[in-house]
């Protein structure tokens, strides 16, 4: 590698001395310089030796300089004018010429390690004729699959084009993207020092490899990710050979910090697919909205196709400027020139006496059997007396004082084959040859066989060899490519063997895998996790009472004596569950080049445990002011990060409900008094609509905590003990019910009529119109007032919950698509009041009407609503049934009394609706009726 690193001009020591021995007209100075020295740089002046001596300036005319390297100002300062090469010359002897007085200044080169950069055609890059400024090298395409924490199988893809995807993320520390080189290798160096971040990236290199490997399908190319601590490197040799590539700005500093490099090799010219085992411990994060989600990486594939920069730019963010003149080409990595015949130099702007030899089809691989080929043969800066062409030495064809000749040879035959020389003899009697050696073996496009007489007729546009026959593409085979890999094996040739497992198909043509139900991963081999089954793990189980459950199918294995398909014999089965939407996260602001690395800062909370995010609090804020005005009104600053808590003080419990959107966890949390139980509630879908959720539910929570100033235990809202939003894995932590809600409750009781039974679930509903007390005082409303949205505590308290809409209960089913137009959310349709169905507007009223479904469900001890006889109804079919004045009907068994309170809650106008301290009122009057002989003890709570 030595040799590829282009020597930095550092400080410019030009050596000048000063030679008196010449006669008193011709003074003689000596200069010696870098051959890497800027343009535009002085590298002398003449000292006035005397007073008044400038005074016979100007310098104007220098002579010994014929190409142009150096330029001479009036007051006789010499300035480079054009790129230096050692390698073509090493030493300028230049007059200057001032009045009578000649100065001669000797300008030495010196040869300078790694310039000029080498034109590597190995990995010789397109140019992109269609480029912009800001368009990237190389296409990068990166593809993970993942497993969020709650079991989903998350596949991303991002494409990397234009350097405006890696300003969208600020790293954290220095970084640089060095191509400059002439191994065809790209270095992504990373370089943090900020003390906070030191001690957990000493950890990580203490306790893992910190390095990880990818691989390309070709073999050929690689990716290889490093840390290196330089503090405990200090003073090392190790530390001397990283400062090859490290910049000197990164390792001078007196804290020592870390660098990561990222260090990829590519001595290719097309596209590069690398696969990546992602070690365990790597955890992606990806950003939706201003959300923050985690999830472990099982693969990480990347693509990287070289596209090229804009015509004359190179560098990996195209930004750097080519210098090549003269048609020449200019590498992509370094800038490097790649010098049409007859010129030479850094910029192949130095005329070089030559002969060239080229043809039509220039491109050698063009040029088959029976083909016509001309040769041109052109003397380059050379005064031409007489040019002549010889095929292997014999046949010549001569032209006199002419410096170009063409001729064509038709219907090239093997015997063609062989050096074509050209010679050129100059006025002075000097001679120049060039040889080119013709090599045709190829048959015409579409041909084959000895005599190119047979006819290919591939398939696949697969290309035809002269002996081999069709070339077929990876994933074809064949003697026309016309039949797919056989089962089991991919690639080019179908050589490589299929490593999918568990029944999964496998992509010709790559060797993915597809994998089968219930089983993820790069070979499929691993079964879904965290009760999840099916397709890429998207159906949740439902197995009850320690059963296990199928990642396949989801069927459960029963543990005796339970029964059923479920294992719970106390449920009515259900439908199965719906499979979640399939989601593909963007990976957002995540930069390819730091993607890992990224990852790695991540995994060690470098990036993570920021200060409270305000930015972060205004975005909802402004979001929910969007929504509800009141709610946003309510809340004081700091409001999200005053109920934050830990992650770590939380450990999370079994699952005590679970819906499409999210799930609920019994939990403990560790507080200064104590273990706490919680119910820890969590968003599952990474959807816009279920964190808007999350944050509405938050916000109402903290808004009604706000108002009771912390004394929470008599509202007959669910108590909030913390939010935790700081990790990927958001929580809301309440108060844990253990009677859990009320619509299971219900439906445990056998029959309405039972003594006592009516008058004492009333008492609940009188909680729940204290609930809707203290919200109307807050002017919030709740939009989703239902049984199973109702918790009992401990001490046999209903209490108010879900604020979210979060439509994350246990049953599914009691919500409804709704298809009005722009909306598609699912809405529990059958406790809606009728301008909420019809114009999405919700109130305090509206949420009266709710509460009379709900005191309906009590009634009925949790009968699902049936409108008109049907179960099922639609969107535009409960409207119409609403606007016919037809209700739910009076349940049997239910006093005519409090029917009719039911009834008044869904009046049309909404004004007309009793208020919640009206409807207090009446219930605590129906129940006193109901229970005569009881002491009323239950509605200590005012
Ligand atoms: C000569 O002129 C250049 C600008 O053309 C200036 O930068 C330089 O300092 C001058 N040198 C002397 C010795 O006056
Ligand atoms: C050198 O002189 C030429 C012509 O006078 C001018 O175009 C060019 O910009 C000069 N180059 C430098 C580096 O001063
Ligand atoms: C060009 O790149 C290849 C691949 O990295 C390397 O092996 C070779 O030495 C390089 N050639 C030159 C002239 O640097
Ligand atoms: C071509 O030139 C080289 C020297 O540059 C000489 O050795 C060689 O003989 C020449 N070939 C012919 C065919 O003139
Ligand atoms: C011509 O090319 C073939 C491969 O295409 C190679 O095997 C052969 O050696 C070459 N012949 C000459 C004279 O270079």
């Amino acid at each position: 590698m030595a040799g590829n690193v282009q020597g930095l001009l550092v400080v410019c020591f030009w050596v000048v001395s000063v030679n008196l021995l010449s006669s008193a007209r011709a003074q003689e100075f000596s200069v010696s310089v870098p051959e890497n020295v800027a343009v535009g740089e002085k590298i002398f002046s003449l000292p006035g030796t005397r007073a008044g001596e400038k005074a016979e300036l100007p310098c104007a005319k220098m002579e010994g300089d014929p190409y142009g390297r150096f330029n001479v100002t009036m007051n006789c300062t010499i300035v480079v004018a054009n790129p230096l090469d050692w390698s073509v010359q090493s030493a300028y002897l230049l007059t200057i010429r001032s009045g009578v007085h000649n100065t001669r200044v000797k300008v030495e080169l010196s040869d300078v390690e790694g310039y000029p950069p080498v034109y590597n055609e190995t990995c010789e890059t397109p140019v992109n004729p269609n480029g912009w400024t800001g368009d990237l090298l190389f296409r990068v395409k990166l593809s993970a699959e993942m497993v969020t924490g709650s079991g989903d199988i998350v596949t991303s893809s991002e494409l990397y084009t234009h350097s405006s995807y890696l300003w969208k993320v600020r790293p954290p520390v220095d970084w640089q993207v060095q191509t400059d080189n002439s191994d065809c290798n790209v270095r992504v160096i990373l370089y943090d020092n900020s003390g906070d971040h030191q001690e957990p990236l000493q950890e990580l290199l203490r306790n893992h490899a910190p390095r990880l490997t990818c691989t390309s399908f070709s073999k050929l190319s690689r990716i290889v990710i490093d840390l290196y601590d330089l503090k405990s490197w200090a003073g090392t040799t190790a530390l001397d050979s990283l400062k090859m590539y490290v910049p000197e700005s990164f390792v001078k500093r007196s804290d020592l910090g870390i660098v990561l490099m990222w260090s990829w090799s590519s001595p290719t010219t097309i596209t590069e697919s690398f696969s990546c085992e992602a070690p365990a411990e790597i955890e992606f994060t990806m950003r939706m909205d201003s959300i923050t989600m985690s999830a472990y990486a099982e693969y990480i594939d990347i693509d990287i196709n070289p596209v090229g920069c804009p015509v004359g730019k190179y560098g990996f963010l195209c930004h750097k400027t080519c210098i090549c003149k003269n048609g020449a080409r200019c590498h992509g990595f370094n800038g490097a020139c790649k010098c049409p015949p007859g010129w030479k130099g850094v910029a192949c702007d130095i005329p070089k006496r030559d002969v060239s030899i080229t043809t039509t089809p220039s491109d050698p691989r063009d040029i088959y059997i029976s083909a016509n080929v001309m040769f041109h043969c052109k003397a380059h800066h050379v005064k031409v007396r007489s040019m002549s062409v010889a095929f292997l030495n014999k046949s010549k064809k001569v032209s006199l004082g002419e410096n170009e000749i063409d001729f064509v040879v038709p219907n090239i035959q093997p015997n063609n084959n062989g050096p074509y020389t050209c010679q050129v003899r100059d006025t002075r009697g000097n001679t120049l040859n060039t040889t080119f050696v013709l090599n045709v073996t190829n048959c015409a496009p579409d041909t084959k066989g000895a005599r190119c007489d047979e006819v290919c007729g591939c398939l696949q546009r697969a290309s035809c060899d002269r002996w081999a026959g069709c070339v077929c593409p990876p994933g074809w085979t064949g003697t026309r490519c016309q039949t797919k890999c056989p089962h089991g094996t991919y690639g080019q040739d179908c050589e490589m063997e299929c490593s999918c497992q568990n029944g999964a198909s496998c992509s010709p043509n790559d060797g993915k895998c597809d994998c089968t139900d219930g089983w993820y991963g790069k070979d499929c081999s691993k079964p879904c996790k965290n009760g999840r089954f099916g397709w890429r793990c998207q159906q949740i189980c439902t197995c009850k009472n320690n059963a296990t459950c199928s990642n396949v199918d989801g069927s459960c294995a029963c543990v005796t004596p339970w029964m059923g398909p479920d294992c719970d014999q106390w449920q009515t089965s259900r439908d199965e569950p719906l499979p979640l939407l399939e989601i593909l996260v963007s990976l957002g602001s995540l930069v390819v080049l730091v993607a890992i690395v990224m990852a790695i800062l991540y995994k060690t909370g470098i990036l993570a445990c920021s200060a409270p995010d305000t930015g972060e609090e205004d975005k909802i804020l402004s979001e929910l002011r969007r929504m509800e005005q009141d709610l946003a009104q309510s809340l004081q600053p700091g409001w999200l990060g005053r109920w934050e808590k830990k992650i770590k003080h939380l450990t999370p419990g079994p699952l005590i409900g679970e819906g499409m959107f999210g799930q609920v966890r019994k939990g403990q949390l560790r507080t200064p008094d104590g273990e706490l139980a919680v119910a820890a509630k969590t968003v599952r879908v990474e959807n816009l609509q279920s964190y808007r959720d999350f944050h509405r539910e938050a916000a109402i929570l903290v808004a009604v905590h706000q108002q009771r100033d912390g004394d929470c235990h008599e509202s007959n809202i669910v108590r909030l003990v913390g939010l935790i939003t700081k990790s990927a894995e958001k929580y809301i932590l309440l108060e844990y019910a253990p009677k859990g809600d009320l619509l299971g409750l219900l439906r445990r009781f056998g029959n309405i009529n039972e003594k006592d039974l009516l008058g004492h679930l009333l008492g609940y509903a009188v909680h729940i119109a204290q609930a809707l007390q203290e919200l109307e005082r807050l002017r919030i409303a709740h939009r989703d007032v239902a049984a199973r949205n109702v918790l009992i505590t401990a001490d046999d308290v209903a209490k108010l919950a879900d604020f979210g809409l979060a439509r994350d209960v246990y049953n599914a089913d009691q919500y409804i698509r709704c298809n009005r137009p722009g909306v598609d959310e699912l809405l529990p349709l059958k406790w809606m009041a009728l301008e909420s169905i019809e114009t999405g507007e919700y109130t305090c009223q509206s949420d009266v009407w709710s509460f009379g479904v709900l005191l309906w469900e009590i009634a009925t001890l949790g009968k699902d609503p049936c409108y008109d006889g049907r179960m099922q109804l639609s969107f535009l079919q409960m409207v119409g049934i609403l606007r016919q004045e037809i209700r739910l009907e009076r349940p049997p068994g239910c006093p005519e009394d409090l029917y009719r309170l039911m009834r008044s809650c869904w009046r049309d106008v909404p004004d007309t609706r009793p208020t919640p301290e009206g409807i207090k009122e009446r219930l605590l009057q129906l129940r006193r009726a109901l229970l005569p002989h009881d002491v009323i003890e239950m509605e200590t709570v005012v």
